[in-house]
């Protein structure tokens, strides 16, 4: 199928799903950076490093929550999203912030943007987009040294909702994943011409499996970017780290049930059912637009 009806498919899925929160959000307070589908576990805001009067940019932003703690740290931060809708939630609750967010796709923005110092990803349009075609631009615009971080599901925890996902109203809408386990994700970010530093798989917070990957690239070349801290990295929790009450509501608003999109738990503990037959085969990344 072609990539730009794959693009339809998944920014009409976001779209809906976020004009059923819309009605919800508010202006908010900065809570915790969430790299994985469980709010308040694994690694926060320290996976960055020192990030002050560098640009970063978030590639399929959503509503913004992931970004709004780098303004704390003196970010130059931007954000962008296919969805119209998300680009909405995110100026309803982050307009206060000086956050720049663009409505475009994530290949039309890095094809015309200035170079940027961190690129990062969260179940965003790094996995939502062919990896051959993202990958590259983003190495393309990273300055020398710039750093890429992205966390994708992993494809076993996704099973069968990596082509499907559940909105708010109960209604299901097709969506289109590229997935791959390590070494797929290790040798498409080598063949766009980063390095690849590791790739760390997050376990669930019940320690039943791997829930999602986290990938760290960084563009050769020397720039004012520092190094991946790459001992914080390693130090952060597999077990849940609950969030404090008012980054559970600074963060979700009431409006978001988990992180709705990513495959979807509805707490922080307990991921949703899939409603479908569980254990599909991981999906080679090449072969992702099967999925819809
Ligand atoms: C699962 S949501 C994640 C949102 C946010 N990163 C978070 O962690 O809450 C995926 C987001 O990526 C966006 N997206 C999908 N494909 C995209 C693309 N090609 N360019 C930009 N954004 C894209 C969707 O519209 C959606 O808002």
């Amino acid at each position: 199928m072609r990539t730009s009806i794959l693009t339809a498919v998944n920014r009409h899925a976001w779209d809906r799903q976020a004009r059923l929160a819309l009605p919800g959000d508010r202006p908010m307070v900065p809570g915790r950076v969430e790299w994985t589908q469980y709010p308040g576990h694994g690694p926060g805001v320290e996976l960055f490093g020192e990030v002050s009067g560098l640009t970063v940019a978030e590639l399929g932003c959503g509503n913004g929550d992931n970004l709004a703690p780098l303004t704390v740290k003196d970010a130059d931060c931007v954000g962008v999203d296919v969805a119209p809708g998300q680009i909405s939630r995110a100026r309803t609750r982050w307009g206060h912030l000086p956050i720049r967010f663009h409505c475009a796709d994530a290949r039309v923005f890095l094809a015309r943007t200035r170079p940027l110092d961190i690129c990062f990803s969260i179940f965003g349009a790094v996995g939502l987009c062919p990896p051959e075609q993202i990958l590259p631009l983003i190495s393309r615009h990273l300055r020398p040294g710039g750093r890429l971080i992205f966390s994708v599901p992993h494809p076993r925890w996704l099973g069968p909702r990596r082509a499907v996902m559940r909105l708010a109203d109960g209604s299901w809408v097709p969506v289109a994943r590229w997935t791959s386990g390590p070494q797929g994700w290790k040798a498409a970010v080598t063949a766009s011409g980063l390095r690849c530093l590791r790739v760390d798989p997050i376990d669930t917070p019940a320690g039943d499996g791997i829930c999602c990957l986290l990938v760290h690239a960084q563009k050769p070349g020397r720039s004012a970017v520092s190094d991946s801290p790459s001992d914080d990295c390693k130090t952060f929790q597999t077990r849940p780290n609950r969030p404090t009450a008012r980054q559970a509501t600074a963060t979700r608003g009431g409006a978001m049930t988990g992180k709705t999109g990513h495959g979807n738990p509805s707490t922080s503990s307990a991921p949703r059912p899939a409603t479908t037959t569980p254990g599909s085969p991981i999906t080679p990344l090449q072969e992702g637009s099967h999925d819809v």
